[in-house]
Formats: C-alpha cells, sequence, structure tokens
C-alpha cells in the first residue's frame, strides 16, 4: 500500500476527491495533508477524513522542511492539488517522477507562474477558445512543465464565463485525477 501525501494552498476540493477515493483503494492511502496557507479550507477536510496535517512557509520547504516531514511518515507518493509554490531542488531529488501536479487547463497554454486558478480560466475566457481541460503532469523545475501523463478536454459555450468555465473544468478533475493517480502507484 501506497502512501499518499496532497500538498495543497486553498478550498481542496481536490483533495476531497482523492481522499475519498483512496479510502476504497487497495493501491493506496492518502496519509497526509500539507499547506502553506494556515487558513486554507483543505485543512477542515483532512480533519474531516481524519487525515493528519501540517502547515509551512516557504522558507521552511525551501531549507528541507516539507521533504523531512514527507520522509519521517513515509511518504512515496506527492500530489499537488491546488498548490502554488514552486517546489524547490531537494524535494524534487527526494521523490524523482513521484510528484504530480494537476493544472486546470491544456498546457503547454495558460500556464506558468501566477496561471492558477480563476487566473487560468479567465485567461481561457478572454483567448476566445473553443474548448478547455485538464492536463496531469510530473512536477520538475519549472512551473508547468513537467511530462504530461494525462489531458483531457471539455468544450466551452460562448455563453460559459470564466465561473462556468471553471465548474467545468472542476468536474473533469474530479473524474480523472484519483485514477489517474491510482495508476502511477
Ligand atoms: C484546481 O482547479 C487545480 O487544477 C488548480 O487549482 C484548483 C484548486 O481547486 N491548480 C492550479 O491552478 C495550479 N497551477 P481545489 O483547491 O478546489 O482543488
Amino acid at each position: 500500500m501506497k502512501k499518499i501525501a496532497i500538498l495543497a494552498s486553498g478550498n481542496g476540493s481536490n483533495a476531497e476527491e482523492i481522499m475519498k477515493y483512496f479510502q476504497g483503494s487497495q493501491k493506496g492511502k492518502v496519509i497526509l495533508i500539507g499547506s502553506n496557507k494556515k487558513e486554507a479550507f483543505v485543512l477542515e477536510r483532512a480533519r474531516k477524513f481524519g487525515i493528519d496535517s501540517f502547515i509551512f512557509n516557504k522558507t521552511e520547504m525551501e531549507d528541507g522542511g516539507v521533504t523531512k516531514r514527507l520522509q519521517e511518515n513515509k511518504v512515496d507518493f506527492v500530489v499537488l492539488a491546488g498548490f502554488l509554490l514552486k517546489i524547490p531542488d531537494n524535494l524534487l531529488h527526494a521523490y524523482p517522477n513521484q510528484i504530480i501536479n494537476i493544472h486546470p487547463a491544456l498546457l503547454p497554454k495558460y500556464g506558468g507562474k501566477g496561471m492558477y486558478g480563476t487566473k487560468v480560466h479567465e485567461a481561457v475566457k478572454a483567448s476566445g477558445d473553443k474548448q478547455t481541460g485538464i492536463t496531469i503532469h510530473l512536477v520538475n523545475e519549472n512551473y508547468d512543465e513537467g511530462k504530461i501523463i494525462f489531458q483531457a478536454a471539455v468544450s466551452i459555450s460562448p455563453e460559459d464565463d470564466s465561473e462556468a468555465i471553471a465548474k467545468k473544468v472542476h468536474q473533469l478533475e474530479y473524474k480523472y485525477f484519483p485514477n489517474v493517480i491510482e495508476s502511477l502507484l
């Protein structure tokens, strides 16, 4: 049974779907949630599931504190689910090809520093693109540039605003992310 940790900065609806899914999995279980925001709702969700959580800041992560915490808990696999900070080298080296991220668009479009959540959907809306989607990728030293593992698309109607686009993208995330994680364990 592989041990999964999730890092999240905000609401944590993806984290919740993942926690739920792995309650019924033979291959892995979520044992730890980490957040760089003490007010992040994901922490509340972790409590609801009885899963340990911890809070850290950017400096602690860069100094190896997160890596240490994951290793002490014998974490095998790390999932970024709405996580804002860049992953430092010490963590990348501790978990080679074992850290994945979900991005709420079809990379390489609408990726990079600062492209997070609502901002992504607003940019997609402004572009007039007829479709958007999700990308699940390995994490490397650059934002949103690791090897793509999975993508799924959804069409955008002219009347969809950025909120409607976000909703469609979230549905794709909930549908595919837990399965893709399990397939990688
Ligand atoms: C998700 O849509 C995720 O793809 C996105 O943040 C949202 C978090 O929602 N991630 C990024 O934008 C990363 N660049 P959630 O907290 O409800 O899971």
